[in-house]
């Protein structure tokens, strides 16, 4: 299968199929509570949710999550989830560019900024592993002029790799490949995990590494094990795709991991993140912003306005979780104590 045939594949599962893990607390939000302040003393209009991510200005610490590109099924969807963030002031990461380096044609479904030239922090994307397998600085610095990105996401995958038949698996070597190329590029990088999170052995090894942050992409939200043993043909694969498909750190487990072993870089918590309690919670934990992708998909296949609309209910609810633990600002957060959460309403 071709990579165009595949990102199209990827949207259909991702849009048809349950590709999330089922039901549960997956990635450990429903364990923890804040205090709930019933005498906040702020006022509710007071709440700002503006911060500053990796030197730009956005309205809420929120990401919308590497998706797709090299289609032009997937340029729509990257068109309306760029105007939609652009809108409400957000950032916006493109999916894996690694299209672009074959087909230098399928640019334009990656040409995000020609259609939101307002969007404040837009993140490129490729997988890691490509730069064992060929790919250097020059191609590097090519994805990031060419799309005009401010800063440049390079995805861990070795999960989803593993399962797909056409997986990419030469993982030896990476991380001093990435300590060359990283300085050698304009912007700054991240590295992301896709859905099985970012753990503490790997987030002190990132720590040795010349980034300027991390994108947790904890377990708990869509599962790319999951989505590749749906595309699988022969069972075998299929049934390897299931068994992993709750292999991984949670994703509140990868924000406190990250955050300890990266006390000065950015941390953005991802995967399973689905309303603006679960996100003030991540904030609490010390990420300085979250990405959503599953959700931001759905709407945005609806619209881009769909899409807005679904970015307002976060910001909304990410408002009233600031007011209800007495914070007017997001980085109060940081200091609202979480605690381990016990459903009385399961007692007899
Ligand atoms: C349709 C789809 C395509 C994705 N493609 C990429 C990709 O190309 N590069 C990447 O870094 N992550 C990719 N991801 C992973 C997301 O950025 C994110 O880490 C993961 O989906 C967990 O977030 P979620 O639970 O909110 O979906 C993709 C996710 C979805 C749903």
């Amino acid at each position: 299968m071709s990579i165009a045939e595949r990102k199209d594949s990827h949207l259909a599962l991702c849009l048809s199929e349950e590709v999330e893990l089922p039901g549960g607390d997956a990635t450990g939000f429903a364990a923890l509570r804040f205090d709930h302040d019933a005498l906040p003393e702020v006022d509710l209009a007071a709440v700002r949710t503006d911060v500053e991510l990796l030197g730009k200005k956005l309205a809420a610490p929120i990401v919308v999550g590497a998706m797709t590109g090299g289609t032009p099924r997937a340029g729509e969807v990257n068109r309306r989830l760029a105007r939609a963030a652009e809108r409400c002031g957000v950032a916006f990461a493109l999916g894996s560019q690694r299209r672009m380096l074959q087909d230098p044609a399928s640019r334009d479904s990656y040409a995000v900024r020609e259609a939101a030239p307002d969007l404040r922090l837009l993140f490129g994307n490729l997988g890691a592993v490509q730069l064992n397998l060929g790919v250097g600085v020059p191609e590097v610095r090519r994805l990031v002029s060419e799309v005009g990105c401010d800063a440049f996401n390079f995805h861990l995958n070795p999960l989803q790799e593993a399962i797909q038949p056409e997986g990419d698996t030469r993982f030896a070597a990476l991380a001093p490949r990435l300590a060359a190329v990283i300085p050698e590029l304009s912007v700054p990088v991240l590295l992301k995990e896709v859905g099985a999170g970012i753990s503490r052995t790997t987030a002190r090894k990132i720590a040795a590494l010349p980034v300027a942050g991390v994108e947790t992409g904890g377990l708990g939200g869509t599962s790319w094990a999951r989505v590749e043993s749906l595309r699988a043909g022969d069972p075998a694969r299929k049934s390897l795709g299931e068994t992993f498909a709750r292999w991984g750190v949670p994703t509140v487990e990868s924000i406190a991991a990250c955050r300890a072993a990266l006390p000065d870089r950015v941390v953005i918590a991802s995967g399973g993140i689905r309303n603006g309690i679960e996100i003030a919670k991540a904030l609490a934990l010390g990420a300085d912003a979250v990405a959503l992708a599953l959700p931001l998909l759905r709407a945005a296949e609806r619209s881009s306005e769909a899409a807005a609309e679904e970015l307002e209910r976060l910001v909304q609810e990410l408002r009233l979780a600031m007011f209800l633990t007495g914070c007017t600002r997001v980085a109060e957060l940081r200091d609202r104590p979480l605690s381990r959460a016990r459903d009385l309403t399961a007692f007899p």
